[in-house]
């Protein structure tokens, strides 16, 4: 097939001048990083400028090369392609970087110091590569590129791209979320309802636990006057752009929304009785936002985003083996490594014969440093009658915690 076939089957969008859109939707994978799953699908998007000089910003997953290269010849339309600049060395992004020098052997790829490590180091690829520093200004012919070091968000060598003539910022995996793109690609030409929820699991999954960076990284931006981003997952930002860099700077300094969070493991229904009970205690106080998660059957990552969005946690567990329900441990950990700040917290659990569930709670209680509700409750087999009353009180006093006089993270659904 000739290239004049090639560029009439991919007709890149134009997103604005000058610059394409060349990226791609995966349908395919299951769970990202083979952790999160993926109910909509994920793209990864890349980016190519035409100017006196051509670039493409970032590339995609390597199980989508084949395709990717064909987007940039039927975009090049026979010209050199200038420059690869790299914003994020993940390999979802960096993974075709191999196959494009292969097809471009002069192409020169642009990073910071800790980039170009990572292409060595990955890639094996050292030669023709042009080191940034933060603030320099990379000139295309009209375009001019300014670019912004923003380490750790969320591996140390991430930045961002900023297009001063056009005011686009190629972000990276900021601003970013799951979900492909179905025809649309800019946010104004499609129903964005679906993405919010997908952009906090993305956060709080990826990026949670580096929510000082995000604070640096939007302080820099700042200054920034830009009508678009771009970032390497999820729709175009241009109609939404203060609404998704709010929504950032409130997950990045750990804000919450009115509502409840109520998360058990349970083999038999003992601890799941007694979750029951809680809610509805945390109901009694008008808080209409309740989730509550069976760890056993929620996906992980839909609780930590829950997590990340309500303002109160109640945990409840068995005793198991001497410890913690295995996988409320798990779901402890994550949050103890997110470092998730500002909630507030109450406990529960359930043994036969010797307890140690709650015991673990309370440390981790301690750990957390959140307000925690002034009593829990520790129920040897069945649920009686105090006990019961006490479930209603938990719920009660963590819901009058919960209470938030103003909505923040109005996206969230
Ligand atoms: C595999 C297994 C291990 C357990 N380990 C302990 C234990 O170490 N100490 C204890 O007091 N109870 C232990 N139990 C009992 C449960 O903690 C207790 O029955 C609990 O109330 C069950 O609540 P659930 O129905 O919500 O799972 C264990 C139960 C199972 C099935
Ligand atoms: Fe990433
Ligand atoms: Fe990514």
């Amino acid at each position: 097939m000739d290239i004049k076939e090639i560029s009439y089957m991919f007709q890149n969008q134009e997103i604005a001048k000058d610059i394409f859109y060349v990226g791609v939707n995966d349908r395919q994978k299951y769970k990202f990083e083979n952790m999160l799953p993926l109910p909509q699908g994920v793209s990864y998007n890349s980016y190519m400028i035409i100017d006196q000089k051509t670039a493409l910003v970032d590339t995609v997953d390597i199980s989508f090369g084949d395709i990717f290269i064909d987007k940039i010849q039927s975009q090049l339309k026979g010209r050199p392609l200038d420059y690869l600049i790299i914003n994020h060395m993940e390999p979802d992004h960096s993974g075709s970087i191999r196959i494009l020098r292969k097809y471009y052997p002069e192409i020169i790829i642009v990073g910071n110091s800790k980039t170009l490590g990572m292409v060595e180091g990955f890639y094996g690829l050292d030669e023709k590569v042009l080191e940034i520093k933060d603030g320099e200004v990379l000139s295309l012919g009209t375009h001019q590129l300014q670019f912004f070091l923003t380490p750790m968000v969320h591996w140390p060598e991430t930045m961002m791209t900023y297009d001063q003539t056009e005011q686009v910022l190629f972000s990276g995996d900021a601003f970013g979320c799951f979900g492909t793109l179905d025809g649309a690609i800019i946010d104004e030409d499609m129903n964005i309802d679906r993405y919010w929820d997908e952009m906090i699991r993305y956060y709080a999954n990826i990026v949670g636990k580096y929510g000082a960076a995000v604070q640096k990284a939007l302080q820099k931006l700042t200054p920034l006057d830009f009508k678009m981003i771009c970032s390497t997952h999820g729709p175009i930002w241009k109609e939404y752009i203060s609404e998704v860099v709010d929504m950032y700077d409130q997950l990045s300094r750990y804000d919450s929304k009115e509502g409840v969070v109520i998360l058990y493991g349970s083999m038999y229904g003992f601890t799941e009785l007694m979750a029951e009970t809680v809610a509805q205690g945390v109901s009694r106080e008008g808080i209409k936002d309740i989730i509550i998660h069976n760890v056993s059957k929620s996906d992980p990552s839909v609780i930590v985003r829950d997590i990340f969005k309500y303002r109160g946690l109640i945990v409840g567990s068995p005793t198991y083996s001497n410890e913690l329900y295995p996988e409320v441990e798990s779901l402890l950990r994550k949050i103890e490594i997110r470092g998730v700040k500002n909630r507030v917290f109450g406990y529960f659990g359930s043994y036969t014969w010797a307890g140690a569930s709650v015991k673990r709670l309370a440390t981790f209680a301690e750990t957390m440093k959140w307000t925690t509700a002034q009593i829990s409750v520790e129920e040897k087999q069945g649920l009686k009658i105090d006990n019961y009353q006490a479930c209603l009180e938990l719920g009660q006093q963590i819901g009058k915690l919960a209470k938030i006089p103003f909505v923040v993270i109005p996206h969230c659904v």
